[in-house]
């Protein structure tokens, strides 16, 4: 499963980019917001330190203003991913960069139909917000599984991208489940190292070899 990060936040990016960690960024208009950042600029520069694939979300909702700015946020570099709203002008949009052979991120998925869709529309990825899902008493990860299943039946070549990631226990589960690739909080990935028995091992190891009074350089 590929790691995507879900931040508009420059350090992190460049944090996890040199730790070899992060195949690729998405954004959304929330996270822009949050980082307080020119949104065309703080893409410019993520595509600069990321070569995968860097997910820059259009703000209109209709069908000519989603082309017009997915087509200018394509020019600002090779790996952006223009994202799109799962709407029926959202999806006629997707087809639109998928027959230009731009790629695209549908988001806000919540049901197997609407993944289905941006799959027959040629969408790059589509992006199950489980987390979301969760909030309201849904089991989020049964949309990831139910999506890889009609995928898998007709061989879709639209990538699972589990969004709305909250927890560690997520990111498991999406990769049990067979997503493609999961977009994460900076926060939760640096969680995923973490282990009690690796702590309290470590500790002890680092007592021990003090102890022997050597050193290996
Ligand atoms: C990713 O593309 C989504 O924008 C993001 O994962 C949403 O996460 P949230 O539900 O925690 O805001």
């Amino acid at each position: 499963m590929k790691f995507f990060v879900d931040t508009a936040e420059i350090n992190d990016i460049q944090e996890l980019h040199e730790a070899g960690l992060l195949d690729g960024v998405t954004t959304n208009p929330s996270l822009v917001a949050k980082s307080g950042r020119n949104f065309l600029e703080v893409i410019k520069e993520i595509c600069a330190i990321t070569p995968g694939p860097v997910s820059a979300e259009v703000a209109s909702i209709d069908y000519d203003g989603m082309v017009a700015e997915g087509e200018h946020l394509s020019k600002i570099a090779e790996n952006v991913v223009v994202k799109l709203p799962l709407t029926m002008a959202g999806l006629k949009a997707t087809k639109h960069f998928a027959d230009m052979g731009i790629k695209t991120n549908v988001t806000l998925c919540f049901s197997p139909n609407q993944a289905l869709l941006a799959a027959k529309v040629g969408a790059t990825y589509v992006s199950p917000f489980i987390g979301r899902l969760d909030d309201i008493n849904v089991e989020g990860m049964e949309l990831i599984e139910n999506i890889r299943t009609i995928y898998d039946n007709y061989l879709f070549e639209t990538q699972i991208l589990a969004a709305s990631i909250r927890t560690a226990n997520h990111v498991t589960q999406a990769a049990l489940a067979g997503a493609d690739v999961a977009t994460i909080p900076p926060s939760v990935i640096r969680k995923l190292a973490d282990h009690p028995l690796t702590k309290s091992g470590l500790d002890a190891f680092v007592n021990d070899w003090k102890g022997t009074g050597q050193s290996i350089l």
